[in-house]
C-alpha cells in the first residue's frame, strides 16, 4: 500500500458554530479532536454580546469538551447597535474575547439583533481600532433589492470599504468569502485585512447546489456562487499569500430544519474538514501551501503563535469512511459531502 504523509502544524479554525446545550455536546468533539483553537461565532438565540455572556458561553463550552481533547475556544461577541464600548474593551484586554462580530441585520441565521445602522457602532469600531481588537464581518448587504448572489460585492463597496476608510487602523477579517471581487479586495488591502475561506466554497459552486434538484445540505450563506468564484477561491487559499486562512464556518443545524420548506442555511464540515481540505491541495498541487492556510496565517493575523504540537494527513489506497450524519439528542446532523471520494486522514501526535 503506498503512503503519503504530511506532517503540519496543528490547525485551528477561525469560523465556526459550536451553538449550545445538546447540539453543542454532540458537535465539539468533531471541532476539538483535530484543532487547537477555534473562533466562536457568538450568533446563538440570545446572542453573545457582553462579556459575561462570553464568559458564560466559554464555560459551558468548556464544560462539554471530550477528556484528552486539547482545544481553546477563542470567544467573540456580537455587535449590536447599543454594545458597550467599555465592556468590549475589558473583555479584549482580560483575554476573555478575542474578536468582535457583526451580522448585518437578517443577513443569516440569528442576525436579527444585528447592526441596521453602521453609524450607531462608530464610537465602538473607533474603541476596537484603539486597542487592535479584529471586527470580523458577514460581507453581505441585505436590501431587498440587492440579487442575492451579489450581496458580497455590493457590500465589499457600498459598507465595509468605507467603514475601512473611516477606520484605516480597525483590523477587520473578511468572513467566508465566496466571490472573486471578495479574493480581489483582500488582496488590495494591508497588514490589518484577512479573509478566512470555508472548505465547501472550495469544493461546490451554484450548480452544486441547484442542479439536477435543490440540495438543501449544500445551502449556507453566503450562498455559493458560479465556478470562476469558486476558482479564484482556490487560487487564494492555495497561494500561501498570509492574508487568507481557513474558517469552516461549519454551522450544524438539525436534518429537519434543513429539509422542510424554509430550510436553515449552514453546513457542518467540521468533522471532514482537513481530510477534504488535503484532497483539495493535492488537486491544486499546493500541498506545500495547507499548513499556511489552516494552520499559520491565522495565528498570524491575530497575533498568536501557531500551536505547538502537529498532525499528519496520511493519504493511502484505502477510502476514508465519515459517518454520513452525526447523531445528537433531537436528531442527526448531516456531514458535508464533498462529492469525491476520501483518502486523506488526520492523525493527532502520539
Ligand atoms: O450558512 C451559514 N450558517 N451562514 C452563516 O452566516 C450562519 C450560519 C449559521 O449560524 O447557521
Ligand atoms: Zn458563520
Amino acid at each position: 500500500m503506498t503512503e503519503t504523509r504530511l506532517t503540519i502544524r496543528r490547525p485551528d479554525d477561525w469560523h465556526l458554530h459550536l451553538r449550545d446545550g445538546d447540539m453543542l455536546k454532540s458537535v465539539l468533539p468533531s471541532t476539538s479532536a483535530n484543532f487547537g483553537r477555534a473562533i466562536i461565532m457568538p450568533n446563538l438565540v440570545p446572542p453573545v454580546v457582553t462579556s459575561q455572556d462570553a464568559e458564560g458561553y466559554r464555560d459551558r463550552i468548556l464544560a462539554a469538551m471530550p477528556e484528552g481533547h486539547d482545544f481553546t475556544p477563542l470567544m467573540t461577541l456580537y455587535l449590536t447597535e447599543t454594545t458597550d464600548a467599555d465592556d468590549l474593551e475589558q473583555a479584549a484586554k482580560s483575554g476573555l474575547v478575542t474578536a468582535v462580530k457583526l451580522y448585518p441585520a437578517g443577513a443569516t441565521t440569528n442576525s436579527q439583533s444585528g447592526v441596521r445602522d453602521f453609524d450607531k457602532v462608530a464610537g465602538v469600531l473607533e474603541r476596537m481600532a484603539e486597542i487592535g481588537l479584529p471586527l470580523l464581518v458577514h460581507g453581505e448587504v441585505t436590501t431587498p433589492d440587492v440579487d442575492i448572489f451579489d450581496r458580497e460585492a455590493v457590500f465589499i463597496e457600498t459598507v465595509l470599504d468605507p467603514i475601512r476608510r473611516k477606520f484605516p487602523k480597525l483590523k477587520v477579517v473578511m468572513e467566508h468569502i465566496t466571490t472573486e471581487e471578495g479574493v480581489n479586495y483582500a488582496r488590495s488591502g494591508g497588514d490589518n485585512l484577512g479573509a478566512t475561506i470555508t472548505t465547501h466554497h472550495l469544493i461546490i459552486n451554484r450548480n452544486d447546489l441547484l442542479v439536477g434538484g435543490i440540495k438543501p445540505h449544500f445551502y449556507c450563506l453566503p450562498v455559493a456562487k458560479r465556478e470562476k468564484h469558486r476558482l479564484a477561491l482556490r487560487a487564494a487559499a492555495t497561494s500561501g499569500d498570509a492574508r487568507f486562512f481557513l474558517g469552516t464556518d461549519s454551522a450544524p443545524h438539525l436534518d429537519q430544519n434543513k429539509l422542510c420548506e424554509c430550510g436553515c442555511a449552514g453546513i457542518f464540515s467540521a468533522l471532514n474538514t482537513m481530510s477534504c481540505l488535503a484532497h483539495v491541495f493535492e488537486e491544486e498541487g499546493a500541498l506545500d501551501k495547507l499548513e499556511a492556510f489552516a494552520s499559520l496565517n491565522g495565528p498570524a493575523f491575530y497575533g498568536m503563535a501557531p500551536n505547538t504540537t502537529n498532525v499528519d494527513l496520511v493519504k493511502t489506497d484505502e477510502k476514508v469512511v465519515y459517518p454520513p450524519n452525526i447523531p445528537t439528542p433531537e436528531g442527526p446532523v448531516t456531514l458535508f459531502n464533498p462529492g469525491f471520494d476520501i483518502f486523506w486522514k488526520v492523525e493527532n501526535e502520539k
